[in-house]
């Protein structure tokens, strides 16, 4: 048994020590490569490599100022573009490569980018709901499917994961990340990573990544986009990065700056982020593409003077790529001839762009993905029954009174309520690639596909919720002046055992620049659904948004809410799924929901305050109209079964810094169904060198027990889990103690202490 056993561990010794000297030659033969190139390059060439244009076909930001499409395909022919975004399809993609390959003197394939971020043209979940599956291997699936079918359209990079952290869902862009906490946000960030660029960029189902939006983008003020950031080092350190600092350690190719300043420095010019942090203490050797002009807006911050001046702040800091600013493309050369930057720098940034090209073979076949059999590889019925089960887990059961759900299949009549029902592209969300409009089946269809012949499915609309048919670039109308449609469901609720009702948001309501000081139902949905109610106490809701909405009045009255988000291709089935039983709900909230949006920014992990407990008088942290609590806290969700926690038992009572701490508690099925569980531990660090949360997720284990079964669930900790960025600006575990839960969300849990010395 002992020679078995040094056997195994010799083989994957040499094994693993095989595939670290491959990695190793491959690096070393990589980077001979770009040196050889770069020693060939002209300062033009070098700063072409840094530009990068949008197609003038697609646009994802406001419309270019630099250049009409001519000149920008003759600068393409020049050598003077090193990427493109909004190139899609291997056709498109195939002609732009040429101009470049085919025109320019030393051939350089370009690196063509777009915001895939979840999925191509199969839509996955959207990354706010695959986070609410807690299932690491739901997000590496959705981004792998997504690369398949992006390389076989001819683009090599997408710009996702979005890792930005944020409490406040009056941003509209908390659909594109995995919500408040930056431990969840770790896994879900590496996740994708490791589902995007595979185990080798060289792959053809691989591309590369770009963790986004480096950094602090989710504090944006109040939850305006692109508002001003101000938050402490703290902060920075110990709840935005971790996400990024885990994308680097997962091997991410790129990250993108974000748009906004902290402490009034920008991003985009911000050395201590870019050069100490991520290109120094981190090792991070891929490169950095700005946001959308963020080279050039840092005039508009006010920081400077003109483009030229950007230019330098921005190349300085550590800024690699110009994603549509014109700054380096324009002002770089005259920088450097000037003698105000060293030509080093330049060859830092190119070096790396080109570093990335060479790991995702351009260079041996410019057009290798250009060539794939597009049609063969998008949307598959492997790829769509892929979205469904990702879909499926990624739904949270927010009430279930009474066992109204699941419902049954049989023998029952059914209205569904509300124009969100038979939507068939709400469901794609905000960013949604290049899927089909009106390609994902609706809740209705979802319906009616599972009932059998002798239940009846009737469908009221209400009123209607949009009275445009909005593009992504532009602004909703929501209809507020035209209640008709009420009656009808009303009347219909009346006839029917029990009502499904569809309601939350359209699909461009969250995303980029949709943020809103107002996050409860908008139009007429408020008044539709206790217009239902009044008639029909049996309600199941379905939520179909993409941020936290303010839902106080539905949580107390209707007895069955599904949070259902934007679910994507095959959301209709995979709410049938749950709605009907076939899938028993586990989903857990990634963000907190508030019960009114003057709570906001709402998070569990928050400090204490130095005035926490009610003292009977005014003079404690409150509010006098509402509770401190959220409505739903992060980590929440119910099943179809019921699970019992007991027997917590930690291993010592005190660790020392080289020790581990063994936590053990029994989980059991009390219910009659099987389901899954989301284990979570969280700790509290009772006294530190600065304030420290009142709890921390730092761990969950995702389990399946059938009806009657228990499981000892395990953890272990270590003082590398405690560590934090302290007051004396380390990362350290400082010793002391500690309180520990083990429960089912933040909030409630068994019980434990421990010391670390
Ligand atoms: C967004 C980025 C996106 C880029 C390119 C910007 O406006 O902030 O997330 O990747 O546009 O579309």
């Amino acid at each position: 048994m002992l020679k078995q056993l040094l056997f195994g561990a010799m083989f994957t010794l040499v094994v693993f020590g095989g595939v670290q000297a491959q990695e190793k030659q491959k690096t070393t033969a990589i980077e001979k490569k770009v040196d050889e190139l770069l020693s060939k390059m002209t300062l033009d060439e070098k700063i072409g490599q840094l530009n990068q244009y949008t197609s003038r076909w697609e646009m994802t930001g406001p419309a270019p100022a630099g250049s009409s499409e001519q000149e920008m395909l003759d600068q393409i022919k020049s050598g003077m573009v090193g990427s493109m975004l909004n190139v899609t399809g291997a056709d498109a993609t195939l002609k732009a490569q040429k101009l470049a390959v085919e025109n320019t003197r030393l051939g350089i394939p370009m690196i063509f980018g777009y915001d895939v971020v979840h999925g191509y043209k199969t839509m996955f979940p959207i990354p706010l709901a695959t986070a609410s599956s807690w299932d690491a291997s739901a997000a590496e699936l959705s981004a792998h499917i997504a690369a398949v079918e992006t390389a076989a359209s001819g683009i090599h990079w997408t710009f996702a994961p979005m890792v930005d952290i944020s409490r406040d869902a009056r941003w509209g862009r908390v659909m594109e990340g995995a919500g408040e906490d930056p431990y969840l946000g770790s896994v879900m960030s590496a996740a994708q990573v490791r589902g995007f660029q595979g185990s080798d960029l060289i792959l053809e189902n691989t591309i590369a990544a770009c963790a986004k939006h480096f950094a602090a983008y989710g504090f944006a003020e109040a939850g305006r986009d692109y508002n001003t950031v101000d938050i402490s080092e703290y902060t920075l350190q110990n709840v935005v990065l971790p996400p990024f600092h885990a994308a680097v350690d997962a091997g991410v190719a790129t990250l993108m700056n974000s748009f906004n300043v902290i402490g009034g420095v920008p991003s985009t010019s911000n050395p201590h982020l870019l050069r100490d942090m991520l290109k120094g203490a981190w090792g991070f050797d891929g490169f950095v593409v700005s946001d959308w002009n963020s080279i050039g807006e840092l005039h508009n911050h006010g920081v400077a003077a003109d483009l030229k001046e950007a230019a330098y702040l921005a190349i300085k800091a550590g800024s690699d790529m110009d994603m549509e600013g014109y700054a380096y493309i324009d002002h770089l050369k005259e920088l450097v001839e000037e003698g105000r930057i060293d030509e080093a720098l330049i060859d830092d940034a190119t070096r790396r762009v080109l570093r990335i090209k060479y790991e995702l073979g351009l260079f041996d076949d410019p057009y290798k993905y250009s060539k794939l059999d597009e049609e063969g590889l998008v949307l598959s019925e492997e790829h769509l029954a892929a979205a469904r089960e990702v879909a499926k887990k990624s739904i949270v059961l927010l009430k279930n009174e009474n066992h109204l759900l699941p419902l049954k299949k049989a023998g029952q009549k059914i209205a569904v309520i509300g124009d969100l029902a038979d939507d068939k592209d709400s469901p794609l969300g905000s960013w949604r690639a290049q899927a089909v409009t009106g390609s994902a089946v609706s809740l209705l269809e979802g319906i009616t596909n599972v009932i059998t012949d002798n239940s009846a499915v009737v469908f009221e609309r209400g009123p209607v919720f949009v009275s445009n048919t909005p593009a992504f670039q532009q602004h909703l109308q929501y209809n507020e002046t035209d209640p008709s449609g009420i009656e009808a469901a009303v009347e219909l609720a009346k006839k029917m055992d029990v009502v499904v009702m569809a309601l939350g948001e359209n699909c461009f309501q969250t995303g980029e620049g949709r943020s809103q000081t107002d996050i409860s139902l908008k139009g007429y949905q408020q008044e539709l659904l206790e217009a239902v109610y009044a008639v029909n106490k049996n309600v199941v809701v379905v939520l179909m948004n993409g941020r936290p909405l303010v839902i106080d009045w539905m949580a107390e009255n209707v007895p069955a809410i599904v949070e259902a988000w934007q679910l994507g291709s095959e959301a209709g089935n995979a709410i049938a799924d749950v709605l009907f039983g076939d899938y028993n709900p586990a989903g857990k909230l990634p963000m907190s929901f508030p019960r009114s949006v003057g709570q906001c920014p709402i998070y569990y992990n928050h400090f204490s305050t130095g005035r926490a407990d009610d003292t009977g008088t005014v003079f404690w942290s409150h509010y006098t109209d509402e509770s401190n609590e959220p409505l739903f806290p992060f980590g929440y969700g119910l099943s179809y079964t019921s699970f019992d926690y007991s027997d917590l038992q930690l291993s010592a009572n005190e660790i020392s810094a080289n020790q581990k701490l063994n936590v053990r508690v029994t989980v059991k099925n009390t219910g009659d169904v099987d389901g899954e569980e989301v284990v979570q531990l969280y700790v509290h660090d009772l006294y530190g060198s600065i304030a420290r949360p009142v709890k921390e997720l730092k761990g969950y284990k995702k389990i399946f027990l059938k009806a009657g079964e228990s499981q000892t669930v395990t953890f272990e900790l270590d003082s590398d889990d405690l560590k934090f960025f302290t007051a004396w600006k380390v990362w350290e575990a400082e010793p002391g103690d500690f309180n520990l839960w083990v429960g089912t969300n933040s909030q409630t849990g068994l019980k434990g202490a421990f010391k670390l010395k």
